[in-house]
Order: C-alpha cells, then sequence, then structure tokens
C-alpha cells in the first residue's frame, strides 16, 4: 500500500468521535483518505487486555492505529499488537493535553522530552516490522519556543528513523486551558510548519490544526506540504471535505455523487451493525452533519437524533430520514440550514463530553 500517497489527505484521530462506525461512513465517502483511530492507551491494550479496541472492517483501510503512551517497551508491545491486527501504520500521540493524558506522561507533555519520544519511536518502529510508525506532534507546549523545540523535536524523531510527522500547528497550554480550548485559542502557525520542509527535506510533513476546507487543504499541498490532515471540519461536514477529495487530493473518481447517495451506501453497514446487536444511533451520531450546509439538514438531524435513540429504532427509522431529506433537496424550501460547528447540541457533535484531546 502506497501510504505516502494516502496520507496527502488524512482525517485526524478524535477520541469518541473517529470509532469503527464512523470510520466506515468516512471510508463510503473517500477511498483514499487515511483514517485514524481514537487515540489507545498502550497500557489498556498491554496490560488491559483490552484487544477489542483495535477490531476494524478490512473496508476500513488505509487505516493508522494511534497509541498514547510513554514507556518504550509497552508501547513497542502495542505496535506489534496492532500491526498483527493489520493496521497501515502506527502512530504516536504527542499532542494531547488533557489532565487525564497528562498524568500518565503521555500526549503533548512529551514534547518537552524528545529524547523519550525518539526511544518510544525505535522500539515501536523495532516491533512493528514493516508496519510504519509515525508521529502526530504540536508546535510546543506552554512557554517553550515554537522554532527552536519543533525543529529539535524533528531531529529527535528522524533520528529515530522515523519519516512521516503530522503537525498541529498551535502550541498546548498543559495547564489552564481546556482540551476544547487547546483546540482554538493557542494561535496557528502554519509557516513554522511550512518552514519544517526545507531544514528536514528527507520527512514527510503533514499540516494540522483549523483546515476548514477542500480548498484550504489543496493551497496547503501547493505549497509543497506532502498532507494535510483535518479533524473537526470532516466530522462536522464529512461531505464538504471528503465527498470531492478523491477527485481533487488523488485524482481518481468519487466513490459517491452526492450525500444522499452517501447515505443509501451506509445502509449495509447499518444493517450488518443492527444485525451484530448494536444500535442504529451508534452509526447514525457520526452522519449528523452529512448534510450540514444543504436544504434538509436541520430535518435529517432532528429525525436522527430523536428517532434513531430509541429502543429497537432500525432501518425504517434511517430511511425515513433520508427521504425527508430527499424531498427537501428536490424542493430546497428549507431556509437556515447552516453548517453547524462544535458544542452544537443540535448538530454531528455528541452531546456526551469528550474525554481527551
Ligand atoms: C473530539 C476530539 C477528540 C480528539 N482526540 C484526539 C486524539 O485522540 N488524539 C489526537 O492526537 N488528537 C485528538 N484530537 C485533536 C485532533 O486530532 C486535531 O489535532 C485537532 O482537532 C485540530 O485539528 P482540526 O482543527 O482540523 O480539528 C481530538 C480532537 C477532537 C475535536
Amino acid at each position: 500500500m502506497q501510504i505516502d500517497h494516502h496520507a496527502r489527505l488524512s482525517v485526524a484521530p478524535m477520541m469518541d468521535w473517529t470509532d469503527r462506525n464512523c470510520r466506515a461512513f468516512h471510508r463510503v465517502l473517500s477511498r483514499k483518505t487515511l483514517l485514524y483511530t481514537e487515540m489507545v492507551v498502550s497500557a489498556a491494550l498491554v496490560r488491559g487486555g483490552a484487544r477489542h479496541l483495535l477490531t476494524f472492517d478490512a473496508a476500513e483501510h488505509p487505516v493508522a492505529l494511534q497509541l498514547g503512551g510513554s514507556d518504550p517497551a509497552e508501547l513497542a508491545e502495542a505496535a506489534r499488537i496492532g500491526a498483527g491486527e493489520g493496521y497501515d501504520e502506527i502512530n504516536l500521540n504527542c499532542g494531547c493535553p488533557s489532565d487525564r493524558v497528562q498524568s500518565g506522561t503521555f500526549g503533548a507533555v512529551l514534547m518537552k522530552d524528545p529524547q523519550r519520544v525518539a526511544d518510544c519511536l525505535a522500539a515501536m518502529q523495532a516491533a512493528a516490522g514493516p508496519v510504519e510508525v509515525t508521529v502526530k506532534c504540536r508546535i510546543g507546549v506552554d512557554d517553550q519556543d515554537p522554532a527552536r523545540v519543533l525543529p529539535d523535536f524533528l531531529t529527535h524523531v528522524r533520528d529515530a528513523g522515523i519519516r512521516r510527522v503530522s503537525v498541529h500547528a498551535r502550541k498546548a497550554w498543559l495547564q489552564g486551558l481546556s482540551p476544547k480550548e487547546n483546540r482554538d485559542v493557542p494561535p496557528l502557525d502554519y509557516d513554522l510548519v511550512i518552514e519544517m520542509l526545507r531544514a528536514f527535506p528527507d520527512l514527510h510533513l503533514s499540516v494540522n490544526g483549523g483546515i476548514g476546507t477542500l480548498d484550504e487543504a489543496a493551497a496547503f499541498l501547493d505549497r509543497g506540504l506532502h498532507g494535510v490532515m483535518v479533524g473537526r471540519a470532516a466530522y462536522q461536514r464529512p461531505a464538504d471535505i471528503l465527498l470531492e477529495a478523491d477527485r481533487r487530493v488523488f485524482g481518481a473518481a468519487n466513490p459517491c455523487a452526492d450525500a444522499v447517495e452517501a447515505a443509501q451506501a451506509m445502509r449495509p453497514h447499518i444493517a450488518r451493525h443492527l444485525e451484530g446487536g448494536g444500535r442504529l444511533d451508534q452509526v447514525t451520531r457520526h452522519m449528523l452533519g452529512l448534510f450540514a450546509g444543504r436544504p434538509g439538514a436541520r430535518l435529517w438531524r432532528r429525525l436522527l437524533s430523536e428517532g434513531a435513540h430509541r429502543p429497537g429504532a432500525g432501518l425504517d427509522v434511517y430511511d425515513d430520514a433520508l427521504a425527508a431529506v430527499t424531498q427537501a433537496l428536490e424542493t430546497e424550501t428549507q431556509p437556515g440550514d447552516e453548517a453547524m460547528g462544535e458544542g452544537s447540541t443540535a448538530g454531528g457533535v455528541p452531546s456526551r463530553p469528550v474525554p481527551t484531546s
């Protein structure tokens, strides 16, 4: 698999969001985009026996497993398990600032200890065999100077034999900001990431943070970046980012002509999920933003939010919502169907609190 090629566009790892059902949905919209799992804590895998967290469907390829941890031996074992499960890439999280993650000494706090990161990555790569190990990082934390810290971090990563890095182009504040604020408040510094292209010509660099449209993604690729990683926009407005991605980013045919076709293409997955004893809303909660910005968006969100969590809700609820939105699209009479934002209670954002960033 030419994973570098797929990494031209990726959907970021997002706890509570990019689970199997979400990835199945994103894969219906784009065959080419690289997808990431939620972060899986290495201790849960190695010591907690949480192997079930790794289950995925062959249709999800290319798919990368993100690990969180800071112990080289434990991460190596987790990487070995992940590679054995068939993941196309194993990624180390060095960007997550939440309290829970800091207490385990991993995530963004690792930006302060690049030698430990290098040790972890080298051990992971030795254990993962042919499966590529990568890293996702910030440009620094707290009062670090990103212009000094990022090149130093990348030097350690490269010297550990790692080639592909995704950089969330803002600092994280380990104290005082919530995980959500840490995704918005520290200013973005895309130019610093672009400068790293010259300093590290042997690295494959993806930029992440605040990228909201395919046009913006394409502009970064035009500026020489090897990849663009999109998080919230891909989740909240999946059709805007992924529906056209295969044609525009990869020069391939788009799998679906429009959002209605994508919704129809999800029926077999939903049917299998229900037959396996799953609930309808476990799939549809990731699909609430499918029609964002299009006529019928509110209706779709409302019908699915209200109907899909009811006990026994089946494909009829889904089909009714799809019929209603199809009709609204045909008549185009729905005013005020704006794209939703993070935190919107009616939107594609789960109402449950999000545990980490
Ligand atoms: C709900 C949510 C959960 C997240 N969980 C993770 C995670 O598990 N691992 C990680 O590296 N980043 C995580 N992030 C951060 C994203 O991967 C990404 O770096 C960040 O949202 C910035 O990209 P964006 O502006 O395109 O959303 C999460 C973000 C969100 C919104």
